[in-house]
């Protein structure tokens, strides 16, 4: 049985004065809660986030790791920086850093690898433009994806990272796939996966991401393959996303 994850993704959002009011609103509303729960914060609010959820159910993530250890490399940020900060996982590949910062698979890979090394827990994005879900080239984009990731892994490492399908054409356009869509696509990586490992692919949690809102994630996470959620938008209104975390 796999446990859902809910995991806000905050994007470039935040103030320590907007954070503090979020974070006071979802630790007062979280409750017993019966999956796994985190916010991926930017950077400069690891240290205000990580003591005003310490000892509550919410977990920290980053939205990016580099894929080196330490050195001259202006501007990143390093995976035993996200651990000194008690991150627990990390976003990587994002389709907005594939698209914006010209992240390849392998690069995403790499992350993916640096991550792990540190005992953090990747959450690999993979998701298709509207322009490839039409030409019928989905399961062929995400699969290539997934397989860069998959590629550098040994067996027992392939348990420890989440993926999340996001399908950019849903990303913050209040355009959701259906959740017979997203099962497809879920259904079809969690089958790339058991190529690999059969045992793994019935343990790794499969997010779907892509304007989850309360009033479409029953039906979503009612879907075999759907684990929990990778939360843009919603993650920023507390009563939103605590609606999300309750549906998972
Ligand atoms: P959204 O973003 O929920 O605003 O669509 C999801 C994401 O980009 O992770």
């Amino acid at each position: 049985m796999r446990r859902n994850l809910v995991a806000g993704n905050w994007k470039m959002n935040g103030s320590l004065s907007a954070n503090a009011a979020l974070l006071a609103e979802l630790k007062a509303g979280l409750g017993e809660v019966g999956c796994d729960v985190a916010v991926c914060v930017p950077s400069p609010y690891f240290a205000q986030c990580q003591s005003t959820i310490a000892g509550t159910a919410l977990a920290l993530g980053a939205q990016d790791v580099s894929v080196h250890v330490s050195g001259a490399y202006t501007g990143e940020v390093a995976a035993s920086m996200l651990r000194d900060f008690d991150c627990k996982y990390v976003i990587v590949g994002h389709s907005e850093r594939r698209a914006y910062h010209g992240e390849t698979s392998e690069l995403v890979a790499q992350k993916t690898l640096s991550a792990l090394k540190s005992g953090l827990t990747p959450i690999v994005c993979v998701g298709e433009t509207l322009a490839q879900r039409e030409a019928g080239e989905t399961d062929a984009v995400v699969g290539e994806q997934l397989e860069a990731v998959l590629e550098l892994l040994d067996v027992s490492a392939i348990k420890k990272i989440v993926i999340a399908y996001e399908p950019v054409w849903a990303i913050g356009t209040g355009k959701t796939a259906t959740p017979q869509m997203a099962q497809d696509v879920h259904a079809a990586l969690r089958g790339k996966v058991a190529l690999r490992d059969a045992e793994s692919a019935a343990v790794v949690k499969i997010l779907y991401g892509g304007s989850m809102k309360p009033d479409n994630a029953v039906e979503l996470l009612a879907m075999p393959d759907i684990d929990g959620g990778l939360i843009g938008g919603a993650a920023l209104k507390a009563a939103d996303f605590l609606a999300i975390v309750a549906a998972a």
